[in-house]
Order: C-alpha cells, then structure tokens, then sequence
C-alpha cells in the first residue's frame, strides 16, 4: 500500500513535487498551505505521515503528540543543527532540506513502519510519542547529535481522594526527608485544581516553574540546564531539594498538557534520584466528554504522572468520610490507571475521629470493606505539628523535628526509597502512643 502524506510549506516544493513523481511508496494527498490545515487534513484521517517543509518551528511536543495520536508520523525538512536536535526531542523526523525524494520516501516509510510496529499504547516509553529520534539511521546528522541517556531517577506519585486528605504535606515532607537522606529530589506540583507547594513552603515564587518547565518541554527547549533554572532550590537544615512550583491560578491549568509534562517528568528523573510529584486528586479522563481530541485536559497532569510514576502513594483522611472515598477512589484507580500498584497511606489518624484503638478500627474495617491492599502506614494527626510548619512556611523536620508525624512520614519514603518493605516501625510506635 502506498503511504498516504500531506505536506506543508512551498519553499520546497521540488522535494514534494520529486516525491509525486516516484509514483509510490507514498502518495501526497493534500499539500497545506499552514499547519493548522495540514492538522486538520491528519484529524479527518487523510494521512498516515506529514511532511513539514517549511514552519517547523511551529511544531511543539503538543502538537506531535496530537498528530501521533490519529496515527501520523512527522517528518520536518531542516538544515539547522539547532532545530534538528529539538525536533529529534520532541519525536519528529529531522531530514536535511535538499533530501533527495527517494531518501526522504525512505524516512517516511520506515517512520510509519516504526509507529505501526509500536503501536501508541506500546511505544518503548508509552508516551504517545513517535519514537522520538529513532529514525536517525539516514539522517546525516544523526551522528552529531547523541542520544539523550534515559534518566535513573524514580517518580514517586502522591496521590489521594477529595477532601484534602493530605496530599501537599505528605509531598513536602517526603521531598524533605529525602533530602535529608542524601537523595537528590525535585518535588513537582501537578496538582492541576489546587496547587499549594509554594504556599507549604512559604515559596514567593509567582512563577509556575511547572508551567514554564512545560512551555519549554513542548518547544524541544528543556535540557538539564533549563531544568535546573527552572526550579526553584528549597533549603533545610538538613540538606536541599529542587521545586517546580505549581500553576499559582487554577485557571492555568490547560498549560500543563500531557505531552509536555511527561517530557518534563523524564527531565527530572535525569536530574534528581527522586521525583516527588504531588498529584491532583481527579481521574476522569475528561476527553471522554468531548469531542475535541486537542483539547487539554484538566486531569491530564495527575493521569500522566500516576502513569509515569515508579511509585504510588494513596493517601486518604482516616476518617469516617475520607476512608470510603478512599476505597472508591482506589476502584477509580484501579480503572484509570491499571499499572499503579498503590502504597495506601491512612493521614490524620486520631482517636476522636476513629475511636479507642484507631489503627485496629481502621484496619478492621479496612479489612471489612477495603478493596484488598494492605495498608502502608498510618501518620497520626498532629494539627499543632502542621500548623506550624505552615505557619512558618517550613517542613516538620525543621518544625517539629522529634515529632511522630515527622518521624512516620520519613520511615514511609525511605523505606520505598530504599526498596525494603519495612514495618514501619516508627509509625506504628507512634500509634501505640496514641492507643495509650
Ligand atoms: N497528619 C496531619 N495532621 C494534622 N493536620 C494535617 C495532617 N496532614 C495534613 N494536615 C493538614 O490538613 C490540611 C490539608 O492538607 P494538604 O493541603 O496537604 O491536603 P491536600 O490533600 O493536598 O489538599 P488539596 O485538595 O487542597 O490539595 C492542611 O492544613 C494540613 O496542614
Ligand atoms: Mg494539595
């Protein structure tokens, strides 16, 4: 079967016009004269590659993932090293501009046969992406521009139900204690309704180092380097982390799209050991709603990094509200994204919300109606611990540094860190006091 390829810009018309003639292995069905048309021509299903002439500039991870998504590769003619290396970074083809019709047909082939082998759910990264870089073999410039080393650093996602469960300050004080352990961190606010690192950590940042992080991912721009001015570095005394603060007004939202973040999720695990993510609490795939595949999602920054995540933690309110929600939330999750495997975390574990006992009344009841995870940890309330920290924009290590929040919350992450499955003996001491 020939290849059906839209194309886009007149510049090089003769590439376009010798790839005509070759009379396969593909076929131009529509030259664009923008890319919002040649966009158009791939949603309704014409092609199955675009040939982008002149404007790549234009092209952002966004609007790559979009075409790839209704099943299109992109190949972009250029003879700038610069744009070469961010359009390999972004999944696209890069082919020298005087490309000989016969090479270029090549390309697209073999782009087309890559993506269809792949298929997008199976991609080597799963990220929607054509396989970025992967049609280097006849690209001239391939050799000067090197392969990107995939990041060994670990996402951990903290997720939880409405009802503000606790999921900011188990972010915080994770990323805090990790520090302290001597890992390396970014904490990344993707909280998409109600962004509050900044605040937590008494941040005068307006900048929404997370939005800027992704603005810059979905234009090819986000090297280390950029990563790094991006966030902003937090210090306590027991050592440092890096924060991409979160969208300051709730409205930014459509700035935090999938595409870009996940660009900006592997960019971190290149920088830091860990990457605490404090993750929104919804997981509707709002797109079911609509029928505008390019629209953004507003839950789409929580989805992508519970997808991306190495772990999950699942944190509900241990309370007579916040611990339904939690088993339903878990089904949600079980749905939404069946590859998490989630840590459930019981917050704010009090007797006056629970009763005498409260870790046995949880986990009799969790037992009773719970979905069948075994409960993690249980982090008693400490109001008074919380209050200050927030008060004094600061983390319980610092605050509150022989608490027994402070304490359960470290036994929690560095036991994941570390990859034991501990007792979490601290935790649960800390409960024996609170049964006393
Ligand atoms: N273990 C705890 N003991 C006492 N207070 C707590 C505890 N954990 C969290 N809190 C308090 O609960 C409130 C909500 O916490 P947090 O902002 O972390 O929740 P969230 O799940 O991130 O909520 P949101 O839905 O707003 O994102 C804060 O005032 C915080 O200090
Ligand atoms: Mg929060």
């Amino acid at each position: 079967m020939s290849i059906p390829v839209v194309t886009v810009g007149a510049t090089h018309e003769a590439v376009v016009d010798g790839l005509e003639r070759l009379h396969g292995p593909v076929t131009v069905v529509r030259r664009c004269a923008e890319l919002t048309e040649l966009l158009a021509a791939c949603q309704s299903g014409l092609a199955l590659a675009a040939v982008v002439g002149d404007g790549s500039e234009e092209l952002t991870t966004t609007l790559v993932d979009r075409l790839g998504a209704v099943g299109v590769c992109v190949v972009a003619l250029t003879d700038n090293p610069d744009e070469t290396k961010r359009l390999r970074s972004i999944g696209v083809v890069a082919a020298a501009a005087d490309i000989k019709p016969v090479v270029l047909a090549a390309e697209i082939s073999q782009a087309v046969e890559r993506a269809s082998r792949y298929g997008q759910a199976e991609s080597p990264r799963s990220t929607g992406f054509a396989d970025p870089g992967g049609g280097s073999a006849l690209l001239p410039q391939a050799t000067e521009v090197p392969e990107e080393p995939d990041g060994s650093g670990r996402i951990f996602a903290v997720w939880g139900p409405a009802g503000a469960p606790g999921r900011t300050l188990l972010a915080v004080n994770m990323a805090a204690e990790l520090a302290a352990d001597g890992q390396s961190v970014i904490l990344v606010d993707a909280d998409s309704y109600g962004a509050s690192v900044s605040a937590m950590l008494g941040l005068l940042d307006e900048s929404a180092g997370l939005a800027q992080a992704c603005r810059l991912a979905d234009q090819g721009l986000l090297d280390l380097e950029a990563l790094t001015t991006t966030a902003s570095e937090v210090y306590t005394k027991a050592g440092s982390f890096r924060v991409l603060t979160g969208t300051t007004r709730a409205d930014r939202w459509t700035e935090l799209r999938a595409a870009a973040l996940t660009l900006v999720l592997e960019r971190a695990r290149q920088l830091a050991d860990i990457v605490v993510v404090d993750a929104g609490f919804c997981l509707e795939a709002d797109e079911e709603l609509s029928f505008d595949t390019l629209a953004p999602r507003r839950n789409a920054s929580t989805l992508r990094s519970l997808e991306l995540a190495d772990v999950v933690f699942a944190v509900g309110s241990a309370d007579a509200i916040g611990v339904p929600r939690l088993v339903r939330g878990l089904a949600e999750l079980e749905v939404a994204v069946p590859q998490a495997s989630p840590r459930v975390v019981l917050n704010k574990v009090k007797r006056s919300a629970v009763g005498y006992a409260p870790e046995q009344q949880l986990d009799d009841a969790w037992n009773r109606y719970g979905p069948g995870i075994s409960i993690e940890a249980y982090i008693p309330s400490d109001p008074e611990a919380c209050d200050a920290a927030l008060l004094s924009g600061s983390v319980l290590l610092e605050t509150a540094p022989e608490s027994d929040i402070r304490h359960a919350i470290a036994g929690l992450v560095c036991a994941a860190v570390h990859q034991k499955r501990r007792s979490f003996g601290r935790s649960t001491r800390a409960l024996r006091r609170l049964k006393r």
